[in-house]
């Protein structure tokens, strides 16, 4: 089953967004396949972000990444990959459409609240960098047992 990887920023979890990212993908239908809020090293956020090392926001990404917690998350269900992207949002919130994460709770291109991986290749390289294999819970739902 196709995995990816989505974070809330250290804005999203100042800001008391954790719980409506996280319903937003619960009521799309994905499963939550790991979790855990965790403050990242500088090394972390650099290998994270690698491929923007070029670019001239690097420096300032890496210390806001860096600057409190993070909500680290895996995602699974059908082509997840892609459909974050889209819960998510473009890159700029004032380009995102409403009704994405960052269309609905951003304002501003470097503190946009979500990240999450643009590709298969990206989603295991990032889920590999934040988590182990064994973190990673392998269930089904079946939500009518429960209630
Ligand atoms: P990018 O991978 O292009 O966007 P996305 O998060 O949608 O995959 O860029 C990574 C992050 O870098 C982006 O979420 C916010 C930050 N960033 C800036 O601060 N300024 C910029 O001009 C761009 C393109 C990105
Ligand atoms: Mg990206």
């Amino acid at each position: 089953m196709e995995r990816t990887y989505v974070m809330v920023k250290p804005d999203g979890v100042q800001r008391n967004l954790i719980g409506n990212i996280v319903s937003r993908f619960e009521q799309k239908g994905y499963t939550l396949a790991a979790a855990k809020l965790v403050t990242l090293s500088k090394e972390t956020a650099e290998t994270h972000y690698s491929e923007h090392r070029e670019r001239p926001f690097f420096g300032e990404l890496v210390s806001f990444i860096t600057s409190g917690p993070v909500f680290a998350m895996v995602w699974e269900g059908e082509g997840v990959i892609k459909a974050a992207r889209q819960l998510i949002g473009a890159t700029n919130p004032s380009e995102a459409a409403p009704g994405t994460i960052r269309g609905d709770l951003a304002v501003n291109v470097g503190m946009n609240v979500v990240h999450g991986s643009d590709s298969p290749e990206s989603a295991e390289r990032e889920i590999a960098i934040f988590f182990k294999e064994e973190e990673l819970n392998d269930y089904q739902k079946d939500s009518n047992k429960w209630v």
